[in-house]
């Protein structure tokens, strides 16, 4: 049956890892898949993550089946990290946590929760968006859309564009937003903008699912959080997906969550029992170890504080990779303005680089980036491979 198969397409991220895994040239540098690097070019296991699996390996007792929703205290401090733990949207019991295997795997759940839950929704996600959001969604047959998010050079964002997008979009459909470091663009709406947004979708009665993959690698773990928070007012109900791979650097461990808020923690129950029955017929329960790393960091003071300083040190790095591209790009192409790769934040950037280009770099200087909008891993970037990448760059422009 299998005989009449063609090759399905190489995953536009994860299928440029496996092209970079089999070039040969020693010089290549990867700025696809968004992983961060530190300076010397290793992708680290972070200090609190050792010192957690280090106590865990003492302490851990049992590798029994975690219940569906995943370890309790990996959901509460979950929530905790999005809101505070004095937030009226999880002191009111509103508020409730699944663990997942990884940020995508939140998002898959998500999606077969609307399938099976609000059936007729579309959902709607910004222009551009992760190559993986409309596969996501189209895999559980959701109706995917679009809505207006950056201007026409994919530098900036076109706010006012973006608002009259949302204004369109029927009542009762979802709405995607990036809670920070916008993937591919690198683009974020103000705390003020945010607000707007927010009354937006208050207004018109959308569901706000929003993919918070990045946070703390924006301008800090509570600033990144300041969309959702402006978003989640008393009585409304939204969908948060988390990610842990960049900010706990577990991108192996598969550790994610899915957030349901609802308006009455009665109905934050049902909500979470329908999620329940997603995840039973997708992969049963959660795996247990990233999750358990994460309750052991965030629920340890020390631990904690730990975390929060190597968290920092790698939002610094990935500032100073801005301002070191701008500049070295001002040297070898000084006719090209680069200067708005400074202004944005998170992982990544597009730098507006042609298919074409984006071609070239691959096969005549073994750099490798996304093709959509020539997306960049700045945090793939180190002071040792800027020159060389920057003289590639200048190159083919
Ligand atoms: C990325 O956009 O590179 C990351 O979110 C990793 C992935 O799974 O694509």
């Amino acid at each position: 049956m299998f005989e009449t198969f063609e090759m399905a397409p190489p995953d536009s991220i994860l299928g440029l890892t496996d092209a970079f895994k089999k070039d040969t040239n020693p010089n290549k540098i990867n700025l696809s898949v968004g992983v961060y690097k530190d300076a010397s070019g290793a992708t680290p296991i972070l200090r609190c993550v050792k010192e957690a699996e280090r106590r865990m390996l003492e302490q851990e007792q049992s590798k029994g089946y975690l219940g569906i929703d995943g370890l309790p205290e990996f959901g509460r401090l979950a929530c905790e990290l999005l809101f505070t733990a004095d937030h009226e949207a999880l002191t009111s019991g509103r508020t409730v946590a699944l663990q997942t295997p990884g940020g995508t795997g939140a998002l898959r759940v998500a999606a077969d929760f609307l399938k099976q839950n609000l059936p007729a929704s579309s959902i709607w996600i910004s222009k551009p968006t992760w190559a993986n959001h409309p596969k996501i969604f189209e895999a559980a047959d959701r109706k995917v859309e679009t809505y207006q998010y950056v201007n026409a050079s994919g530098t900036g964002l076109d706010f006012d564009a973006m608002l009259k997008s949302l204004n369109g979009i029927p009542a009762g459909d979802v709405v995607l937003l990036h809670g920070c470091c916008h993937n591919p663009t690198g683009v974020d709406p103000t705390p003020e903008q945010w607000l707007q947004i927010a009354d937006v979708l208050h207004e018109r009665k959308l569901l706000p699912l929003i993919d918070f993959a990045y946070q703390g690698f924006g301008q800090g773990i509570d600033e990144d959080a300041a969309g959702l928070r402006a978003i989640v007012r008393p009585g409304s109900e939204a969908l948060i997906c988390s990610s842990f791979s960049k900010n706990f650097g577990l991108y192996s461990e598969r550790v994610g969550a899915l957030t349901l808020v609802a308006g009455t923690s009665d109905v934050a129950q049902a909500a979470l029992s329908h999620a329940k029955v997603s995840v039973r017929t997708n992969y049963s329960n959660p795996p247990q170890h990233g999750g358990a790393i994460v309750a052991t960091v965030l629920g340890d003071t020390e631990l904690r504080a730990m975390w929060e300083d190597e968290l920092a040190e790698m939002r610094s790095r990935i500032h100073a990779m801005r301002t070191l591209f701008v500049a070295t790009m001002k040297q070898k192409a000084p006719q090209h303005d680069f200067s708005f790769i400074a202004d944005q934040c998170g992982m990544f950037s597009f730098s507006g680089l042609t298919p074409v280009q984006v071609d070239e770099l691959k096969s005549k200087h073994a750099v490798y980036i996304v093709t959509a909008g020539g997306r960049i891993n700045v945090a793939g970037m180190t002071e040792q491979n800027m020159d060389r990448l920057c003289t590639a760059i200048a190159s083919v422009l």
